[in-house]
């Protein structure tokens, strides 16, 4: 990278470090941008100074992979680093730059393509520009920090037993687990492929088969009714740089058997894995919900989760205007 550039990184992004501290305390520190597809794109304040820079991420994702179940399987992701109290006018001009950038990329143009960009939720005087080029609330990453006084006694659900889940329980927990994806799909995240049974069953075969698995059944007369699936810090780290907090752990899958919702299941397994995460010192949980799951959202702010990160995606990528 051109020491110039390198420079203008630098400034920026010591800009945007006091912005997001100053909006909310969770937010990591800007990273150092990532490789992108080419130059930065950059954009000027009225004052001629540069006001922001984004980088545009190309990712083919394999249809052998289970990551392409979580989204389009090419994924044009924007990251980007905008300066000054209300960020509107440079936010407005680099969707700008980067649809007309994306215009003229063939692998852009096909039906299974997303363009992305993460945005700090609490980060409001974009939005207009993220909705004006045709961006949608998809999902967000949510943050629950380990509370400081004494834990809430744990309660359980009447009839109810939680277990850690083991090898034998591969069936079960892989019906829990596709439930869940078939429940999502609603919600204009996930897309079933023609891998995505065989993947998520090696994938539940391989963690339950590690001695200390992060799985746990919730069961009722000997029938599993309830999933929740964690990440410890060292298997999270694909996350983790996405807050301040560490050690940072993940929440990865939680489902209850519909005939058994509103009964205290889904807060009895999330207590149960909140006591263990918080007895081990984790300092942070992050998880992703969709925007609109008409249960999640409810369900995990009552459980002590708020908004970090909310990811705007236009879909497919030609859908940025
Ligand atoms: C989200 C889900 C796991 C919640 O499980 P549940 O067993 O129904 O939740 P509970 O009965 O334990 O409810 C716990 C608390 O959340 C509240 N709550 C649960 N769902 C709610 C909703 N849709 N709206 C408002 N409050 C809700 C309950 O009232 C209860 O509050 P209380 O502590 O004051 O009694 C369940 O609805 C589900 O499996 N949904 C489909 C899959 C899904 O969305 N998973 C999450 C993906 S991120």
């Amino acid at each position: 990278m051109p020491w110039v550039v390198r420079d203008a990184v630098r400034d920026i992004n010591r800009m945007v470090s006091r912005r997001w501290q100053a909006l909310d305390r969770l937010l990591p520190d800007p990273a150092a941008l990532p490789a992108g597809c080419g130059a930065p794109l950059a954009v000027n304040g009225d004052n001629g100074r540069l006001a922001g820079l984004g980088i545009c991420v190309h990712q083919h994702i394999p249809a052998e992979s289970l990551n392409q179940t979580w989204g389009a399987a090419d994924r044009f992701t924007l990251v980007p680093r905008l300066a000054g109290q209300d960020v509107a006018a440079p936010a407005d001009a680099l969707l700008s730059q980067w649809r007309d950038h994306l215009a003229g990329i063939g692998a852009a143009r096909g039906p299974d393509t997303s363009a992305s960009v993460v945005w700090p939720s609490q980060d409001i005087t974009g939005i207009r520009a993220l909705l004006r080029h045709g961006l949608q609330p998809v999902t967000v990453i949510a943050a629950r920090v380990r509370p400081s006084g004494p834990p809430p006694a744990p309660r359980g659900a009447y009839g109810v037993t939680i277990r850690a889940a083991g090898p034998a329980d591969e069936e079960q927990v892989t019906d829990l687990e596709l439930r869940l994806i078939r429940y999502d799909m609603h919600f204009g995240g996930p897309v079933w492929r023609a891998a995505t049974a065989r993947l998520v069953r090696a994938e539940i075969r391989a963690s339950l088969a590690r001695p200390a698995t992060w799985t746990w059944l919730a069961e009722r007369a000997g029938r599993a009714v309830g999933l929740i699936v964690a990440q410890p810090p060292q298997d999270a780290g694909w996350i983790t740089g996405m807050t301040s907090l560490a050690p940072a752990a993940y929440l990865q899958t939680m489902f209850v058997d519909q005939q058994e919702r509103g009964t205290g299941i889904g807060a009895a397994l999330v207590r149960h894995v909140h006591a263990m995460l918080d007895g081990a010192g984790i300092a942070v949980t992050l998880l992703h919900h969709s925007q609109v799951n008409p249960l999640s959202a409810p369900f995990w702010y009552r459980m002590g989760y708020r908004p970090l990160w909310t990811s705007w995606e236009a879909r497919p990528a030609s859908a940025l205007r």
